[in-house]
């Protein structure tokens, strides 16, 4: 059995050996750290990536074999590493700077109305815009305004708030069996639509939600309910005939408002859900409850949470069921 040669690859002063056709961006993944952000990348989605500019990086040195830099900023998502490459992420002054130029031009367009958009505390885009973001707009024209399509009863668009990133594309095509909406028109007119506002009503079409990096998909069955913040998640899982029945429920005192696909640490799916889990199954009892969702204390949904929970579980059956590991308290001191 011949084992692959690993290609040796250095991230920000951090070393990784990783298997030919790596991408920079699955590199430092696995490196773990110095990791760049990615808005249209999603790992499940064939073709993904290279449309958003977010992830890009300075490749200083090619190859040990040929250790030219590259003349350009390159996305990290679509580009695959060589042996010896040496590429600066968070330590480029460069990158930091072209970063800032791209969020700025994903947000001449996008609203800044997180106080009232459902995505807000799990918004890729809000994320880039503490960390990147300018404080004022130099964009004196118009912003671009949509009539408003209705596509269909589970499913929310705001074209608006779209970064065109196709995920959301790529999900209809290759999770549902047909797809009936797309980005339509090219430029500045583009736009996600559905051909002649069809509604989405595929059993997997509620993962466009999940996959959204933005609030420009939301769940209608959530809207308007709570800040996320306010939600307490919580894994579980039942026997579902159409997927893998894997969830997040997220509760609000014993009610569960919604239901997710799990999240990754990078924010991509574990699994596609069906949209009966998602949408028709929010009775705790339709579920057996796993344990709670190990939030990274960085992320706004971690707020709210940690001193309350361990005097009153949400789900009562946590505090008799689980014990040492796992359970309420434990988690959430
Ligand atoms: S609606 Fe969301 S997932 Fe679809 S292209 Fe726009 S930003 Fe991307
Ligand atoms: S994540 Fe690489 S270009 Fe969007």
């Amino acid at each position: 059995m011949s084992e692959t040669t690993l290609f040796k690859v250095t991230i920000d002063g951090a070393e990784v050996e990783v298997a030919p056709g790596t991408t920079i961006l699955q590199a430092a993944r696995q490196l773990g750290k110095h990791v760049p952000p990615a808005m249209c990348y999603y790992t499940k989605l064939q073709g993904s990536g290279g449309k958003c500019r977010t992830c890009i990086v300075k490749v200083t040195a090619g190859s040990t074999k040929d250790p030219r830099p590259m003349p350009k900023l390159v996305a990290s998502c679509r580009t695959p590493v060589m042996d010896g490459m040496v590429v600066a992420n968070e330590t480029s002054p460069e990158v930091i700077e072209a970063r800032k130029g791209v969020t700025e031009f994903l947000l001449i367009n996008h609203p800044l109305d997180c106080p009232i958009c459902d995505q807000a505390g799990e918004c890729h885009l809000q994320d880039l815009g503490y960390e990147h973001g300018a404080q004022k707009t130099r964009y004196d024209f118009e912003r671009r305004t949509f009539e408003k399509i209705d596509i269909g009863p589970y499913v929310q668009l705001h074209m608006t708030r779209c970064i065109l990133c196709y995920r959301c594309v790529y999900t209809a095509d290759q999770i549902t069996d047909k797809r009936v909406h797309g980005v339509l028109d090219r430029g500045d007119h583009s736009e996600i639509s559905t051909y002649i506002e069809k509604a989405i009503t595929n059993d997997f079409s509620g993962n466009v939600i999940d996959v959204c990096p933005v609030g420009a998909l939301t769940d209608k069955t959530f809207r308007f309910k709570s800040r996320v913040w306010f939600t307490k998640p919580v894994f579980a899982h039942r026997n579902c005939p159409k997927c893998t029945g894997k969830v997040t429920l997220w509760y609000k005192g014993e009610d569960v408002l919604r239901v997710t696909g799990r999240k990754d640490k990078w924010g991509e799916l574990e699994d596609f859900i069906c949209n009966t889990c998602r949408f028709e199954t929010k009775k705790t009892a339709d579920w057996v409850i796993e344990g709670v969702v190990d939030v990274d204390r960085h992320s706004v949904i971690s707020q709210n949470k940690y001193p309350v929970m361990s005097e009153k579980p949400v789900v009562p059956q946590l505090a008799s069921k689980h014990t040492g590991e796992g359970t309420w308290d434990h988690q959430l001191k």
